[in-house]
């Protein structure tokens, strides 16, 4: 396997020897060269790269910054810096900005391969570590949880935050995404404090073949455990981001992911409709408060005339509920007319301070809070929620995912079902087997009785009641049947049969006995019975005219 390598050298004479001694080397091989620091990172968005080599002297950027610049936006590429110095100071602010090693000048194949080829193999076990631990992490393609504001200002940001950071500490591992589609004026990116400029518009171009690459570099990592997808940092970008892109997006993103997260914000927009649309579950956040409360109403009037959702998987979530206000949650659930959740987030600005102000969403620490964000993820983004979510909302289930109870099942858990189910069917089929064995034995010693009232003959070889009872039997059936009259009554047909396992050729141990009987017409009837009396004539009415003729 070849070790793609892009070069960042402004020098000509040395970027053109650079060229011909990766072509030397073995397994290496020179995707671009590239002059100054924008085309670096332009050519790493648009390539697939396992190692950059940056000359020290690269434009008017220091290439320190450059260096940590890339390993931040792309941690899984391996950096070498060409230098004419390597000084123990140099060699230790390289490493401490994230570079791999460090050549000197002039230049060696042996040099420049072995510190290239190191740099490309740890990149190479970055990704495959990476994707292994996606994979163990959880289900891929989980639910897409959308949270929608009532209104403006009612806590939609927090929720969404708070949401995403209590899944991802409730199962570590598990990857988890908070999607920004507040593009116009979204502040995940302020809640979050982060330097990190890439945001959803970087994938407008590319929305067509999103790669994993792409999405790579274009999700940030927070060190709480999940990774974000931010809104752009200029909201008038937010135009570019469509229907087609934003869906594409969001497609990309939930099949790495085991649960998203999405801000839609408050305002609509092409976006936040298809956030909506795409979503599990849809959280309506609202404040106790009759404005609020009314914004739900508009919001779900509106997504339903714009036929972008139904109110099915949209429920409401209560924020900064308090003893103290007019509208208790009780009222609030009856005004909403939806279901709500079973959590509702105290008002308590005290406890969001210090994470607000310092852009950490891990310094909440209030107990009460922490606990509602807990249980609101338990209520809605619950890991066995990844199988009920996964597919997309609009697909339609399986018989045998209903059966299971779950919706979109991937193929690999219909192989864990399958065994349970085919015992099942075998269970109703014996039982089946049983009951038609129970029809047959009774129908057959019927048949049996009706030939023994004609014909008591039960001599050997010479037994019409057997050949009669045998001969109203299935073949697979008459190979094991026992036909005998009754010792006890010999006016009864005796008919035994196995119950076949599975298929009626496997008979199996166990059987089942049916009796008959009928009065037999060669006996004599008993005495009570051989009396017939014979019918008095009753007296017939004479024809009126001879009435008539009497009466005179
Ligand atoms: N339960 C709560 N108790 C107290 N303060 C809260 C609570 N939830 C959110 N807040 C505060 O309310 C303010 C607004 O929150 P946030 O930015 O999340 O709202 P939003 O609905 O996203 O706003 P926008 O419509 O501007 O996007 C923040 O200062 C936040 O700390
Ligand atoms: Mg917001």
């Amino acid at each position: 396997m070849s070790h793609r390598l892009l070069l960042a050298i402004t020098d000509q004479a040395l970027a053109s020897s650079a060229v011909a001694l990766a072509q030397e080397g073995e397994g290496l091989e020179v995707v671009d060269v590239v002059s100054d620091a924008e085309e670096v990172a332009r050519a790493l968005r648009r390539l697939d790269v396992d190692a950059v080599i940056l000359h020290d002297a690269l434009g008017a950027v220091p290439v320190l910054d450059l260096a940590r610049e890339i390993s931040a936006s792309n941690p899984e590429v391996g950096i070498v810096l060409v230098a004419a110095d390597e000084s123990p100071d140099l060699l230790r602010a390289a490493m401490q900005a994230g570079i791999r090693d460090v050549v000197g000048l002039p230049l060696s194949l042996e040099r420049l391969e072995a510190s290239v080829r190191q740099a490309a193999q740890w990149s190479r076990a970055l990704r495959d570590r990476v994707a292994g631990e996606e994979s163990a992490g959880g289900a891929l393609g989980g639910p897409i949880v959308a949270v929608a504001g009532a209104k403006g200002g009612v806590g939609t940001t927090t929720v969404a935050t708070q949401l995403a950071l209590a899944a991802a500490r409730a199962t570590p591992g598990r990857p988890v995404c908070l999607v920004d589609f507040d593009l116009a004026k979204g502040d995940v990116r302020a809640f979050l404090e982060t330097p990190f400029r890439r945001s959803v518009v970087d994938l407008v171009e590319v929305a067509g073949e999103l790669s994993v690459r792409h999405l790579q570099e274009t999700l940030y990592t927070h060190e709480l455990g999940f990774r974000v997808l931010l809104a752009p940092d200029h909201g008038e970008r937010a135009e570019d981001v469509d229907s087609v892109v934003a869906r594409n997006v969001l497609t990309a993103v939930k099949a790495r992911h085991a649960l998203t997260v999405v801000d839609l914000g408050a305002t609509p927009s092409e976006a936040s409709a298809i956030g909506a649309e795409m979503a599990t579950t849809v959280l309506v956040v609202t404040t106790p408060d009759v404005v609020a409360l009314r914004g739900v109403q508009r919001l779900r009037d509106l997504w339903r005339r714009l036929q972008v959702r139904e109110d099915d998987g949209v429920v409401v979530l209560l924020n900064r509920t308090s003893r103290k206000l007019e509208v208790q949650p009780d009222l609030a659930r009856k005004v909403v007319g939806i279901p709500t959740t079973q959590v509702t987030i105290p008002d308590d600005f005290g406890a969001f301070e210090a994470a607000v102000n310092t852009g950490s969403p891990g310094r909440v620490e209030d107990g009460k809070i922490r606990g509602a964000f807990a249980a609101l993820a338990a209520e809605v983004a619950a890991p066995e929620a990844d199988e009920d979510g996964r597919g997309d909302r609009n697909e339609p289930r399986s018989l045998l995912s209903r059966l299971a109870g779950e919706r979109g099942q991937s193929s690999v858990e219909f192989i864990g079902l399958a065994p349970i189910l085919i015992v099942l069917i075998l269970a109703v089929w014996q039982v089946g087997l049983a009951g038609y064995t129970y029809i047959l034995a009774g129908n057959a010693a019927r048949e049996g009785a009706r030939e023994l009232s004609t014909d008591n003959t039960d001599e050997k070889g010479d037994r019409p009641y057997r050949e009669r009872a045998k001969e109203s039997l299935p073949g697979a059936w008459r190979r094991n049947a026992k036909v005998v009259i009754d010792p006890k009554d010999e006016a009864r047909v005796v008919v035994d049969l196995k119950i076949p396992i599975v298929l009626p050729t496997f008979s199996g141990p166990l059987r089942i006995t049916s009796r008959a009987s009928s009065v037999s017409e060669l006996e004599e009837l008993p005495p009570s019975q051989s009396y017939t009396p014979t019918p008095t004539p009753t007296p017939r009415p004479k024809p009126k005219a001879e009435r008539v003729r009497a009466d005179r």
